[in-house]
């Protein structure tokens, strides 16, 4: 069995101070942990925190976004290769705050992974229904719908992707999915990757939206959840070691 992938995404928050105090004890805490581990941050302190992570293997870099442009005229975006400059190994595409505040289409969404993927970046693709799809039924034809375009345009890259399930109505807000719930769409979003790649087994699928220390090992129990994407408490040191722990005893 792969071990479980930990990512935390820490938004726009931190500073250069809070980063490497973070860092730090997350570092100090982290010996004999059986987990992957990312952490993907603010572009303004990849070279910071690329410093701080140097010398050890546990933890990788990530990203919260990459553009899905190559080069150019794009003021304000960041490409895969600058990002590959800074020894990034993933970036988050499709999270829904970028979908919801930056209109980000599913097109661009799997535009965005292909271009992380031709970099040589995982691209930890996020799908999600909010609280108002999920009410009218749809949870399982927007989660699809959003995974398709990704496995369209990546062809038989698809297998080299990871794969966040984030119910908006669960991110940010306290209100966890319950294990059942992230379960039963897993189990699509599972069904799906296999019914387009003999490789499915490779393509971990996190869950994302308040997991926290407490909920984390019952979440990360269930059969096809392979990780988690953490937000809020991947900001403070023991709650994101919790985590770890939960994924480490569960690998
Ligand atoms: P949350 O965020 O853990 O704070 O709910 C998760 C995410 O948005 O990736």
């Amino acid at each position: 069995m792969k071990p479980k992938f930990i990512a935390g995404n820490w938004k726009m928050n931190g500073s250069l101070a809070a980063n490497a105090s973070l860092l730090q004890a997350v570092l100090d805490g982290s010996k004999g942990m059986n987990c992957q581990v990312a952490v993907c941050v603010p572009s303004a302190y990849l070279a910071q925190v690329q410093a701080l992570l140097a010398g050890q293997s546990l933890i990788a870099l990530g990203s919260q976004d990459v553009s899905a442009q190559e080069v150019g005229a794009f003021t304000g975006e960041i490409s895969a290769g600058m990002l590959k400059d800074f020894a990034v190994r993933f970036a988050i595409v499709g999270h829904s705050e970028r979908r919801q505040y930056h209109a980000e289409s599913d097109a661009v969404v799997a535009l965005k992974a292909q271009r992380a993927l031709s970099s040589g970046i995982t691209p930890i693709v996020c799908v999600g229904e909010t609280l108002a799809e999920r009410q009218a039924g749809q949870t399982e034809e927007v989660v699809r719908r959003q995974l398709a375009a990704i496995i369209h345009t990546n062809g038989h890259c698809i297998s080299e992707i990871v794969v966040a399930y984030e119910p908006v109505w669960a991110i940010g807000t306290g209100l966890t999915a319950t294990p059942e719930q992230a379960q039963e769409v897993h189990a699509v979003l599972r069904a799906q990757l296999k019914a387009a790649t003999s490789h499915s087994n490779r393509i971990s699928i996190l869950y994302g939206g308040s997991m926290n220390a407490a909920n984390a090992a019952q979440l990360l129990a269930q059969a096809d959840i392979d990780g988690g994407l953490i937000g809020g408490a991947a900001l403070k040191a023991a709650d994101f070691l919790a985590i770890m722990a939960a994924g480490s005893k569960t690998a």
